[in-house]
Parts: structure tokens; C-alpha cells; sequence
């Protein structure tokens, strides 16, 4: 399956994923050793990439999927068509509870997470299926 980019260049899911890889890399996790890296297209089919971010103070620290999701969101972004997600594991790593409530408020009607191991093997989420009847504000927008 493929998304158009910007440039009308479709990206595959495995192209996506081994971007959200490259973001994986660029992890500060000195804390948890655990690296975390996403991927996304957003609504005007442009890619932003994240890793997560640690800090001393454990409760400062951001997620990779919300780095991506607020480069995205403070470049203009408004909906995600698509998220990758990589770990260092070989079972993929899904979203937190913070996550989800951050995936839900910027999914697009056709929002996929691809959660991705270590491999490369990968498996599809809606957002719906990520997380069901989530909280809106009765006068958002
Ligand atoms: N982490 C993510 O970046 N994404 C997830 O989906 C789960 C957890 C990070 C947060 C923290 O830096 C480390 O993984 C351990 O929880």
C-alpha cells in the first residue's frame, strides 16, 4: 500500500518504516536504552520523522510518534494519513496511552499505524482499534 508524498512520489509502508528506522537512531534515551523511532505523512502528503526524546526529570520525556506528530502539527499538519513506529524489538512496540489520545485528536479518516519490530515486520492499526470512542471536547471544532 502507498501514499502519495508531497512531490506525488508514492512512499510504500517499507519505505515509511525504514525512515521511522533512520529517526530511530537519532534517539536520546540514556534513561531507558530504549530507542524509539516514527514516521508520517501527513494530510498535505508530507513526511516528518521523530525519535524520543528522554530527560532526568523521566516525566519531561517525549515519545517518538508525538515528536513526529508535533513537527508535523507545528509545520501546519493538521491530519495524519499514516504513522510508522519501530523499536529495538523484534515484537513491534505500540503507541502509550498519551500516544493514542495525541494519534486520536490528528488522525485522519483513513489513519494506519504501522507498528513496526525490529525485522521489519510490521502490523496495521486504525485509530479506532488504537483507541476506541476517544475523548473530544464537545466544542472542538
Ligand atoms: N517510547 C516511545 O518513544 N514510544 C512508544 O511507543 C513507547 C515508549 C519511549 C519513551 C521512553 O523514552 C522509552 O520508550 C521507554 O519507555
Amino acid at each position: 500500500m502507498t501514499v502519495e508524498t508531497k512531490k506525488r512520489m508514492p512512499i510504500t509502508d517499507a519505505e515509511l518504516i525504514e525512515l521511522a528506522n533512520q529517526a530511530r537512531q537519532r534517539a536520546y534515551a540514556p534513561y531507558s536504552g530504549f530507542h524509539v523511532g516514527a514516521a508520517l505523512i501527513d494530510d498535505q502528503g508530507r513526511v516528518f520523522t521523530g525519535c524520543n526524546i528522554e530527560n532526568a526529570s523521566y516525566g519531561a520525556t517525549n515519545c517518538a510518534e508525538r515528536t513526529a506528530i508535533f513537527k508535523a502539527v507545528s509545520e501546519g499538519g493538521r491530519q495524519i494519513r499514516k504513522l510508522a513506529a519501530i523499536c529495538d524489538q523484534e515484537t513491534p512496540c505500540m503507541p502509550c496511552g498519551i500516544c493514542r489520545q495525541v494519534i486520536a485528536e490528528f488522525a485522519a479518516a483513513d489513519f494506519e499505524l504501522l507498528a513496526a519490530g525490529s525485522s521489519g515486520n510490521f502490523k496495521r492499526y486504525t485509530q479506532e482499534a488504537l483507541l476506541p470512542d476517544a475523548f473530544v471536547l464537545p466544542t472542538k471544532p
